[in-house]
């Protein structure tokens, strides 16, 4: 065995956990990771079961590779994430050839897991929550290259919104400690990497052992992240309103590499629907916070998640949710139709608004927020941005791409060495999704993003 190829879907935190699968079967069995699947030895699928048809998607995608499999007995597929979390071991009645079945909180178990399947020839099923063992048992990560990265410093919700699996696949919340969180970010660094998006489903729900005495917030952590040298800027992934307190919102104005931007869902502006969503806020108290948010940091950019057709969701309904984004002016979010998930209290809620109704006002709410969001592109068109060049362009590999403090790419003209250089540069247009802009001779040290 040699090469790991992995495929993953769904959020950040996926992305940050197929990581740490590569880290972790790299140390235990020498795998290298490649990109074309037909090279692979292992081939993992890190699954999503956040919106409906996500299991479809996860069968099709094994449906391609059961050939490999035919071909090559000794080839082992592996399925992890919250479709594994969720499925267990009903999983592989549908796909007997799967060989591994693990959750979000066993990663850090696959060596063993493939260790076992090698020796008894026979598949493995571990989709347990031990997950106080997860990030003691991981690696530290070797390698990596690039100016950004993730970093996953909670884990799990007990928020229970009414239509989220989220509790059901990934567990009870859970804050890795302080000391645990800087070692990683500095060996980050130390890499080479200039930007840091903490994780979790309710990051800032993060109460972490500090090392010294007792537990800290994430204002606190984000303030002893922020005297890391080097580091350039720092941002944070998904956010709760409830749990957006003052000492929060303080350090969005007191920490200058922490990014004017905040994706902070309210899925809905009528109190009725976040009620019947058990949201545990209102609208007004989500205004309010987004009041003293921007008086902390002026300009700080706002957007979020939205559920349309949630189970009784009326027309005046929606029309709330129209004002609340005509309110706050929201910077580019994201929209979804309800749907039913399984395990989930809103199951039980007939899903009462036809499916052409759905679809009707996510166009309307989608059209209202990309004009926003565009507008907002238009705005900066002409100023000058921090932009940390995090490599070549898609489009055009000459060329440069960036990230703005708002967390738009920008593409530009430049030197190949600027990668991983925080840049001064004046946006000369606003696309539909990107910006173009020209280089300043600056290159940003540490100062306000
Ligand atoms: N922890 C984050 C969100 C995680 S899920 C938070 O609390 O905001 C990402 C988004 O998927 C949610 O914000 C929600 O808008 C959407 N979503 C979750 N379950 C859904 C469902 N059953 N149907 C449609 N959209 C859903
Ligand atoms: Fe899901 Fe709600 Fe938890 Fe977010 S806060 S992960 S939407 S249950
Ligand atoms: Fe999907 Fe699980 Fe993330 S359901 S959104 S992969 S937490």
């Amino acid at each position: 065995m040699q090469n790991l190829y992995i495929k993953t879907y769904g959020c950040q935190m996926n992305e940050y956990d197929s990581e740490r699968m590569a880290d972790v079967l790299a140390v235990s069995h020498d795998l290298r990771l490649v990109d074309d699947p037909l090279q692979a030895d292992v081939l993992l699928l890190n699954t999503c079961s956040i919106r409906e048809k996500a299991e479809d998607k996860v069968f099709t995608q094994l449906g391609f590779w059961r050939p490999l499999k035919e071909q090559r007995p000794e080839l082992i597929i592996g399925v992890g994430g919250c479709v594994a979390s969720q499925e267990g071991a009903k999983l592989r009645r549908r796909a007997p050839y799967v060989d591994l079945v693990f959750g979000p909180q066993t990663l850090h178990r696959l060596p063993d897991l493939l260790d076992a399947c090698l020796a008894e020839r026979r598949a493995q099923v571990d989709v347990e929550f031990p997950v106080l063992e997860k990030f003691d048992r991981l690696p530290q990560r070797p390698g990596r290259d690039g100016a950004t990265a993730f970093l996953t410093i909670q884990e799990g919700c007990d928020k229970f919104c009414t239509f989220c699996v989220v509790p059901h696949t990934r567990g009870r919340e859970y804050s890795r400690s302080m000391p645990d969180i800087l070692r990683e970010a500095r060996s980050l660094v130390d890499q080479g990497v200039r930007e840091i998006t903490l994780l979790g489903q309710n990051v800032n729900a993060y109460r972490g052992a500090t090392g010294l005495v007792g537990e800290g917030d994430l204002a606190e952590l984000l303030a002893r992240l922020a005297r890391i040298p080097d580091l350039l800027r720092l941002r944070y992934t998904t956010s709760h309103p409830s749990n957006l307190d003052d000492a929060l919102i303080a350090a969005h104005g007191a920490i200058d590499i922490l990014a004017p931007h905040l994706h902070l869902p309210v899925q809905s502006g009528s109190d009725r629907i976040l009620r019947r969503m058990h949201r545990k806020h209102t609208v007004a108290q989500y205004l309010e916070k987004i009041e003293k948010l921007r008086a902390a940091r002026p300009g700080i950019q706002i957007s979020s998640d939205f559920i349309v057709g949630f189970p009784g969701e009326t027309d005046a309904d929606f029309a709330a949710t129209m004002d609340l984004i005509d309110q706050v002016r929201f910077d580019q979010s994201y929209s979804f139709k309800y749907s039913q998930r399984p395990n989930t209290p809103a199951l039980k809620l007939k899903d009462s608004v036809p499916e052409a109704e759905k679809d009707a006002r996510l166009a309307v709410l989608q059209g209202r927020v990309n004009g926003l969001a565009q507008s907002y592109a238009q705005a900066l068109v002409g100023t000058r941005q921090s932009v940390l060049i995090t490599g070549p362009s898609r489009r055009d590999p000459n060329e440069l791409t960036g990230k703005t403090a708002c967390n738009r790419s920008v593409n530009l003209a430049g030197p190949a060495d600027w990668v991983g250089q925080m840049r001064e540069v004046e946006i000369t247009a606003a696309l539909p999704n990107s910006l173009r802009g020209r280089a300043t001779a600056i290159a940003v040290q540490r100062v306000a993003v």
